[in-house]
């Protein structure tokens, strides 16, 4: 049995999805402050908060628990910045409580939920993994301190994944991303195409070829793909190991607007305002780790089909 806290989630509830068919067993953890019921289909719900360690060690003791996938958290950049205590306490103190109940419950592999926010502006481009992680918020500092900690438990083997972008939804449109406030850019950019309403871009004097921030986009669903590979093979005795989970593309802002306007058929006004501060200009990883430490072999490395799945659970 596996258990995913923040199985509710976005991420979390296309993995689990992603488990179950891959013929694991999957109880999820979530306190529904972001997630939703629904997204959990007929798989094992514990409602309950990561700070109550008391609850998380009787429900993997009770579901006879051998690896845990931990997604749940606070994630949007500017909240930390305004709520850093917050952040701290739900990213780190929840994280250890994590820890404190797998060690008393003997649940000895960890898929732990990073962020390429941990490089914070990086020194070279594609990102590997050896680069000096020097975040620049609050976020990114509170996922760096727990890769440390994850690292330093003895006897426990975990598997530390540095997303990109995560974007797209399950290709039958039977899950989404439900994110409220939505901060992301491609469903941002499909309701403002749905809607008819205007979509502002931070700043286009940035220097990239077309002047807007690069990304690396990456479906959902491969990032999926990539949890199935990494708790196997930590279950089955593999070693620890950080990987990003990127597709080493960069995308521009305008690349996505235009891939927005293809798919949708509709036109997209769009206001450019100032930067955002502690935007990056450009971030793309170096994927090339977790292809080969794990044979992750994405499934839709194409952006129109990302915002097309997007967009079949946003269309009206
Ligand atoms: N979405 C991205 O592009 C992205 C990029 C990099 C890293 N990540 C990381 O991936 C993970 C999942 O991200 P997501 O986009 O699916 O976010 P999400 O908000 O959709 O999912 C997080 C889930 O955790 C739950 N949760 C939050 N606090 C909790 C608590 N104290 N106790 C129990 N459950 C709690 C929420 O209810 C939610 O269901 C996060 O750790 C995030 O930092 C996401």
């Amino acid at each position: 049995m596996l258990l995913a806290t923040g199985g509710a989630g976005y991420i979390g509830s296309h993995t689990v999805r992603a488990l179950r068919a891959a013929g694991h067993e999957v109880v999820v953890y979530d306190d529904l402050s972001e997630g939703h019921r629904d997204a959990v289909g007929d798989a094992p719900l514990v409602v309950g908060d990561l700070l109550d360690t008391g609850l998380l060690q009787r429900t993997l003791a009770d579901f006879g628990v051998s690896g845990v996938l931990h997604f749940a958290a606070r994630c949007y950049v500017g909240e930390s910045m305004q709520q850093p205590r917050l952040y701290w306490r739900i990213n780190r103190d929840g994280t250890r409580s994590l820890l404190a109940a797998m060690a008393a419950c003997g649940a000895r592999a960890l898929v732990f939920s990073s962020t390429c926010a941990v490089y914070g502006v990086p020194e070279s481009l594609p990102m590997s993994e050896d680069l000096h992680r020097a975040p620049i918020n609050v976020y990114g500092e509170t996922k760096a301190a727990m890769e440390d900690e994850i690292a330093a438990v003895e006897g426990l083997r975990s598997g530390i994944f540095r997303y990109f972008n995560a974007a797209g939804a399950a290709p039958d449109g039977s899950l989404a991303e439900r994110h409220d406030p939505e901060t992301h850019l491609i469903p941002l950019a499909l309701r403002a195409a749905r809607d008819g309403t205007v979509l502002t871009v931070h700043g286009d004097d940035y220097p990239t070829p077309d002047g807007t921030c690069i990304r690396d986009y990456v479906h959902v669903c491969d990032l999926a793909s990539a949890h199935v590979a990494a708790i196997e093979d930590l279950l089955a005795g593999g070693e620890s190991f950080v990987a990003n989970l990127g597709y080493g593309r960069g995308v521009s802002v305008r690349q996505v607007l235009d891939a927005v306007r293809r798919v949708t058929g509709r036109p997209l006004e769009v206001h450019v305002g100032p930067r955002r501060p502690g935007d990056p200009a450009e971030l793309y990883a170096d994927g090339a780790r977790a292809r080969e430490r794990l044979e992750w072999t994405p499934a839709y490395d194409d952006l129109d089909t990302i915002v097309e799945h997007a967009w079949a659970t946003l269309r009206d």
